[in-house]
Protein backbone atom coordinates (compact mmCIF):
# COMPACT_ATOMS: atom_id res chain seq x y z
CA UNK A 1 0.00 0.00 0.00
CA UNK A 2 1.47 3.46 -0.59
CA UNK A 3 2.07 5.80 2.13
CA UNK A 4 1.27 9.11 0.22
CA UNK A 5 -2.34 9.58 0.18
CA UNK A 6 -4.38 12.03 -1.81
CA UNK A 7 -5.97 14.77 0.41
CA UNK A 8 -9.19 13.85 -0.76
CA UNK A 9 -9.38 10.22 0.13
CA UNK A 10 -7.66 10.85 4.02
CA UNK A 11 -10.64 13.30 3.82
CA UNK A 12 -12.86 10.22 2.99
CA UNK A 13 -10.96 7.97 5.34
CA UNK A 14 -11.25 10.45 8.14
CA UNK A 15 -15.25 10.56 7.38
CA UNK A 16 -16.00 6.68 7.34
CA UNK A 17 -13.57 6.08 9.96
CA UNK A 18 -12.38 3.52 7.43
CA UNK A 19 -8.66 2.03 6.81
CA UNK A 20 -6.94 2.83 3.82
CA UNK A 21 -6.57 -0.67 2.64
CA UNK A 22 -9.92 -1.34 2.65
CA UNK A 23 -10.53 2.18 -0.11
CA UNK A 24 -7.44 1.48 -2.00
CA UNK A 25 -9.07 -1.97 -3.08
CA UNK A 26 -6.26 -4.52 -1.92
CA UNK A 27 -7.87 -6.88 1.49
CA UNK A 28 -6.93 -6.76 4.90
CA UNK A 29 -4.94 -9.22 6.77
CA UNK A 30 -8.10 -9.87 8.87
CA UNK A 31 -9.94 -10.32 5.72
CA UNK A 32 -7.19 -12.48 4.23
CA UNK A 33 -7.03 -14.52 7.53
CA UNK A 34 -10.42 -15.37 7.15
CA UNK A 35 -10.88 -15.99 3.45
CA UNK A 36 -7.40 -18.35 3.88
CA UNK A 37 -9.61 -20.52 6.54
CA UNK A 38 -12.75 -20.96 4.52
CA UNK A 39 -10.48 -22.19 1.92
CA UNK A 40 -8.93 -24.73 3.60
CA UNK A 41 -12.18 -26.73 3.87
CA UNK A 42 -11.59 -26.55 -0.07
CA UNK A 43 -9.41 -27.83 -3.06
CA UNK A 44 -8.13 -23.96 -2.76
CA UNK A 45 -8.90 -20.50 -2.76
CA UNK A 46 -10.28 -20.18 -6.04
CA UNK A 47 -13.35 -22.27 -4.88
CA UNK A 48 -14.10 -19.94 -2.47
CA UNK A 49 -15.75 -16.89 -4.31
CA UNK A 50 -19.07 -16.68 -2.61
CA UNK A 51 -17.42 -17.20 0.72
CA UNK A 52 -14.84 -14.27 0.18
CA UNK A 53 -17.97 -12.28 -1.06
CA UNK A 54 -19.61 -12.72 2.59
CA UNK A 55 -16.04 -12.37 4.33
CA UNK A 56 -15.82 -9.06 3.17
CA UNK A 57 -19.22 -7.82 3.12
CA UNK A 58 -19.61 -8.57 6.29
CA UNK A 59 -16.25 -6.06 7.18
CA UNK A 60 -17.14 -3.43 4.89
CA UNK A 61 -20.85 -3.74 4.66
CA UNK A 62 -21.24 -3.95 0.43
CA UNK A 63 -18.98 -4.97 -2.42
CA UNK A 64 -17.76 -2.39 -4.27
CA UNK A 65 -16.30 -2.83 -7.51
CA UNK A 66 -12.43 -2.10 -6.00
CA UNK A 67 -13.41 -4.64 -3.39
CA UNK A 68 -14.46 -7.39 -5.71
CA UNK A 69 -11.56 -6.33 -7.92
CA UNK A 70 -9.04 -6.83 -4.63
CA UNK A 71 -11.18 -10.49 -3.76
CA UNK A 72 -10.81 -11.21 -7.56
CA UNK A 73 -7.11 -10.82 -7.55
CA UNK A 74 -6.56 -12.60 -4.20
CA UNK A 75 -8.25 -15.77 -5.10
CA UNK A 76 -6.59 -15.10 -8.54
CA UNK A 77 -9.63 -15.65 -10.72
CA UNK A 78 -11.65 -13.29 -13.36
CA UNK A 79 -13.11 -10.62 -11.69
CA UNK A 80 -16.05 -11.24 -14.34
CA UNK A 81 -16.71 -14.56 -12.82
CA UNK A 82 -16.57 -13.35 -9.32
CA UNK A 83 -19.22 -10.95 -10.58
CA UNK A 84 -21.32 -13.85 -11.54
CA UNK A 85 -21.54 -14.92 -8.37
CA UNK A 86 -22.23 -11.65 -6.49
CA UNK A 87 -25.10 -11.11 -9.01
CA UNK A 88 -26.19 -14.47 -8.30
CA UNK A 89 -26.78 -14.36 -4.88
CA UNK A 90 -29.07 -11.57 -3.59
CA UNK A 91 -27.13 -11.66 -0.38
CA UNK A 92 -24.04 -9.85 -1.98
CA UNK A 93 -24.78 -6.22 -2.03
CA UNK A 94 -23.27 -4.68 -4.86
CA UNK A 95 -24.11 -1.08 -3.69
CA UNK A 96 -24.32 0.39 -0.08
CA UNK A 97 -27.16 -1.00 2.22
CA UNK A 98 -28.55 -0.04 5.49
CA UNK A 99 -27.52 -1.74 8.74
CA UNK A 100 -30.38 -3.81 8.48
CA UNK A 101 -32.15 -5.39 5.03
CA UNK A 102 -35.28 -6.30 5.52
CA UNK A 103 -36.25 -9.25 2.84
CA UNK A 104 -39.68 -9.08 2.77
CA UNK A 105 -41.16 -12.57 0.83
CA UNK A 106 -43.47 -11.25 -1.98
CA UNK A 107 -43.85 -14.82 -2.86
CA UNK A 108 -47.55 -16.39 -3.84
CA UNK A 109 -48.43 -17.47 0.10
CA UNK A 110 -46.94 -14.09 1.78
CA UNK A 111 -48.69 -12.53 -1.06
CA UNK A 112 -52.31 -14.07 -0.29
CA UNK A 113 -51.75 -13.26 3.41
CA UNK A 114 -51.12 -9.52 2.78
CA UNK A 115 -47.38 -8.80 2.11
CA UNK A 116 -48.34 -6.28 -0.22
CA UNK A 117 -49.94 -4.48 3.06
CA UNK A 118 -47.22 -5.00 4.86
CA UNK A 119 -44.79 -3.67 2.84
CA UNK A 120 -46.97 -0.53 2.43
CA UNK A 121 -46.59 0.21 5.68
CA UNK A 122 -42.99 -0.52 6.02
CA UNK A 123 -42.61 1.88 3.61
CA UNK A 124 -45.11 4.69 5.09
CA UNK A 125 -43.07 3.80 8.42
CA UNK A 126 -39.35 4.21 7.34
CA UNK A 127 -40.78 6.92 4.45
CA UNK A 128 -38.40 4.66 1.77
CA UNK A 129 -39.59 1.93 -0.71
CA UNK A 130 -38.38 -1.23 -1.50
CA UNK A 131 -34.90 -0.76 -2.92
CA UNK A 132 -34.29 2.08 -0.71
CA UNK A 133 -32.48 3.22 2.24
CA UNK A 134 -34.04 4.97 4.93
CA UNK A 135 -32.56 8.23 5.49
CA UNK A 136 -31.06 7.35 8.91
CA UNK A 137 -28.77 4.88 7.53
CA UNK A 138 -30.43 2.02 9.31
CA UNK A 139 -33.02 0.63 7.32
CA UNK A 140 -32.61 -1.01 3.32
CA UNK A 141 -36.23 -2.67 2.59
CA UNK A 142 -35.73 -5.71 -0.31
CA UNK A 143 -38.13 -7.59 -1.75
CA UNK A 144 -37.32 -11.57 -1.99
CA UNK A 145 -39.02 -15.08 -4.07
CA UNK A 146 -40.17 -17.04 -1.20
CA UNK A 147 -38.10 -17.51 1.57
CA UNK A 148 -39.62 -21.30 2.50
CA UNK A 149 -41.64 -20.64 5.40
CA UNK A 150 -44.43 -20.54 3.39
CA UNK A 151 -46.91 -22.00 5.99
CA UNK A 152 -45.89 -18.99 8.44
CA UNK A 153 -46.76 -16.02 5.70
CA UNK A 154 -46.42 -13.42 5.47
CA UNK A 155 -42.75 -13.66 6.39
CA UNK A 156 -39.60 -12.12 6.53
CA UNK A 157 -36.30 -12.08 6.97
CA UNK A 158 -33.38 -9.57 8.87
CA UNK A 159 -30.03 -10.30 9.39
CA UNK A 160 -30.19 -13.87 9.97
CA UNK A 161 -33.25 -14.20 11.68
CA UNK A 162 -36.65 -15.19 10.24
CA UNK A 163 -39.92 -13.31 11.53
CA UNK A 164 -43.03 -15.23 11.11
CA UNK A 165 -47.17 -14.75 10.84
CA UNK A 166 -46.21 -10.85 10.56
CA UNK A 167 -48.66 -8.14 10.90
CA UNK A 168 -47.73 -4.48 11.17
CA UNK A 169 -47.94 -4.31 15.27
CA UNK A 170 -45.07 -7.17 15.02
CA UNK A 171 -43.50 -5.14 12.53
CA UNK A 172 -43.78 -2.10 14.10
CA UNK A 173 -42.17 -3.64 17.57
CA UNK A 174 -39.19 -5.15 15.35
CA UNK A 175 -38.58 -1.33 13.41
CA UNK A 176 -38.29 -0.02 17.31
CA UNK A 177 -36.24 -2.81 18.81
CA UNK A 178 -33.58 -2.39 15.48
CA UNK A 179 -33.70 1.26 16.02
CA UNK A 180 -33.38 1.44 19.80
CA UNK A 181 -30.15 -0.89 19.25
CA UNK A 182 -28.86 1.57 17.10
CA UNK A 183 -29.71 4.44 19.20
CA UNK A 184 -27.88 2.60 22.25
CA UNK A 185 -25.15 1.89 20.15
CA UNK A 186 -24.55 5.34 18.87
CA UNK A 187 -24.89 6.51 22.02
CA UNK A 188 -22.18 4.57 23.61
S1 LIG B 1 -44.20 -17.48 -0.18
FE1 LIG B 1 -43.33 -16.31 1.41
S2 LIG B 1 -42.12 -17.75 2.46
FE2 LIG B 1 -42.85 -18.85 0.75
Amino acid sequence: MSSLLEPELIEVMEKSNKDPEKLSGTLTDEEKREIDKEAAHYEGKSSVGLEALRIVQKHRGWISDSSLQAIANYLQIPAAQLEGVATYYQLIFRQPVGKEVIYLCKSSSCWIMGCDQLQKHISQRLQIEPGQTSNDGIFTLLETPCLGDCDKAPVLMLGDEMYRNLDESAIDALIDKKKQVHADKSSH
